[in-house]
């Protein structure tokens, strides 16, 4: 390993050396999640990909197995790229996938007007109304317009492209990694691929080529006449909500029979140079596995939030109950393992200096408006992780509420990565959107913290935000956390639970063993 091993997760999936891109197929059988994912076997950038394989009891700790698939076959000889799984009522498992040939992509579905390699990674299967046929979806693009097509099948043998298309949104590009799933607007469980009717909503979401996100939209699926409709056409696929507000690609949910929940993968790329990358000798995280419900409160927006298991990693917890921070201050916390945490914190703004506030930076945007340093009368105020001790580096999570002259309160939930890092060449940037914060609700963030990646969800996972990150001076045991109130108008109050994270088991299966 190299000099710079010390930047590897603790907890987050991530191949021994070597590239990894998008989560693949996965899926629970016989008492074990399977992952599978995009790797290059020969390097840490991307090229050779196949199918890596790993199989785990908890979501958490892992073995890697033998590669599934390696490009073999003529017609996946480039690449083995990405698809997903289906369970046959038989019992068998169905991947299907993309495979690159030698000049085109998955050629195997010729289609009048789109480009032959504007056409990848088909879904998990759903059974068609009267539940005699296989369908599943693919992304796609004619001209600049994001589209997605249906296939249907009985056998996984021979597929007839169904007319028209899924859904279609002009602008947004080529789509790729498509996901289609069902939620239940009543209960909290999560429900299997083929399940439709009243009290449910499906979800569609797009990996858009062109900006390297995941946006999602929550709609009504007419199996019938095979068309998904938005709830919100102004929050429509690629225009309206991303799963995450950082860095995020590629996702890919699955239904988990074992504890009837729905599960996202999601690909967390890089933000270090290629150069870093192959002299670390790895690159990209997976990040931890989210359960995927609709949320009841708002009604227009999924909730995420990392699988229960990941709380098996907690050890020691400290409480800091109630702390006031006035205007412009800071507040160091003693945590005992600071580059691996899991930390809970809620923060409520004093009331009545809060309601006589009005015409507070109502135009405020988190990607453009200059981050945690740029101080408003409600905001900013969070948590910042992965600091040092002088705050030479740091990445502040934090809340900036603007209020219009109308007195209407808007809530930003950001993480400025400007100071994450004195490392030259890492990306850094502010992101972030709007979040709804429900009367009566406290503004509430809960965040992940592993050496090098933060993952932040704020009220109860309406909004999340990853950040990769390479700090060079807040590592291991010198990094620090703080909160932090720099709003100019009001003090707030903050309590604070934060748990020492424990580390992953994540080797080679021991089959000499078994
Ligand atoms: C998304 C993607 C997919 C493709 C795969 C190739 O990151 O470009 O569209 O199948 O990666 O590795």
């Amino acid at each position: 390993k190299s000099m710079l091993s010390w930047q590897r997760t603790s907890y987050h999936f991530q191949p021994d050396h070597n590239w990894m891109n998008d989560p693949n197929g996965p899926l629970y059988y016989k008492e074990w999640y399977h992952f599978f994912y995009q790797y290059n076997p020969d390097s840490a950038v991307w090229g050779n990909i196949s199918w890596g394989h790993a199989v785990s009891k908890d979501l958490i700790h892992w073995f890697y197995l033998p590669f599934a698939m390696v490009p073999d076959h003529w017609y996946d000889i480039s690449g083995v790229w990405t698809g997903s799984a289906t369970f046959l009522p038989d019992g068998q498992i169905v991947m299907i996938y993309t495979g690159d040939t030698v000049d085109i992509v998955q050629f195997w579905f010729p289609h009048p007007g789109i480009g032959i390699k504007d056409f990848r990674d088909p879904t998990t299967a759903w059974l068609s109304p009267d539940g005699d046929k296989w369908r599943f979806a693919i992304g796609s693009k004619v001209n600049k317009t994001g589209i997605s097509l249906v296939y249907e099948t009985v056998d996984f043998k021979s597929y007839d492209m169904l007319d028209g298309y899924l859904h279609e949104v002009p602008g947004t590009g080529m789509w790729e990694c498509v996901d289609f799933y069902p939620v239940s607007t009543k209960e909290v469980n999560g429900l299997d691929t083929s399940v439709n009717g009243p009290g449910i909503k499906h979800v569609l979401k797009a990996s858009l080529d062109d900006d390297k996100n995941d946006y999602y939209a929550l709609g009504t699926y007419d199996q019938f006449e095979n068309k998904w409709v938005p709830d919100d056409p102004k929050l429509d696929v690629g225009i309206g909500l991303r799963y995450d507000y950082g860095r995020y690609y590629a996702s890919k949910t699955f239904y988990d029979q074992n504890k009837q929940r729905r599960i996202l993968w999601g690909w967390v790329k890089e933000t270090d140079s290629e150069y870093d990358d192959i002299l670390k000798g790895w690159a990209s995280v997976q990040s931890i596995p989210r359960t995927v419900v609709f949320d009841r409160k708002t009604g227009s927006n999924l909730l995420q939030w990392p699988v229960i298991e990941v709380e098996e990693l907690r050890s020691k917890s400290v409480e800091f109950d109630n702390v006031k921070l006035g205007p412009g201050s800071i507040a160091p916390l003693k945590v005992g393992s600071p580059s691996q945490l899991d930390i809970v914190a809620s923060f409520e703004i004093d009331k009545d200096a809060f309601e006589g506030t009005v015409g507070a930076n109502a135009s405020y945007s988190c990607p453009t408006s200059g981050g945690a340093a740029n101080r408003g009368k409600l905001g900013p105020f969070g948590i910042i992780v992965l600091a040092d001790e002088t705050l030479s580096e740091g990445t502040p999570i934090y809340f900036y509420v603007a209020k219009g002259a109308n007195g209407k309160a808007e809530t930003h939930f950001c993480a400025d990565e400007s100071r994450s890092s004195e490392a030259p060449d890492v990306s850094k940037v502010v992101y972030g959107s709007k979040v709804p914060v429900i009367d009566g609700e406290k503004y509430s963030v809960r965040s992940l913290v592993d050496h090098s990646i933060v993952e932040s969800f704020a009220q109860g996972g309406r909004r999340v935000i990853t950040s990769r990150i390479y700090p060079t001076n807040a590592i291991n045991g010198a990094a620090r956390v703080f909160l932090f109130n720099n709003a100019t108008g009001v003090s707030v109050t903050a309590s604070v639970k934060i748990w020492n994270m424990g580390s992953a088991d994540i080797r080679q299966f021991p089959f000499n063993q078994s």
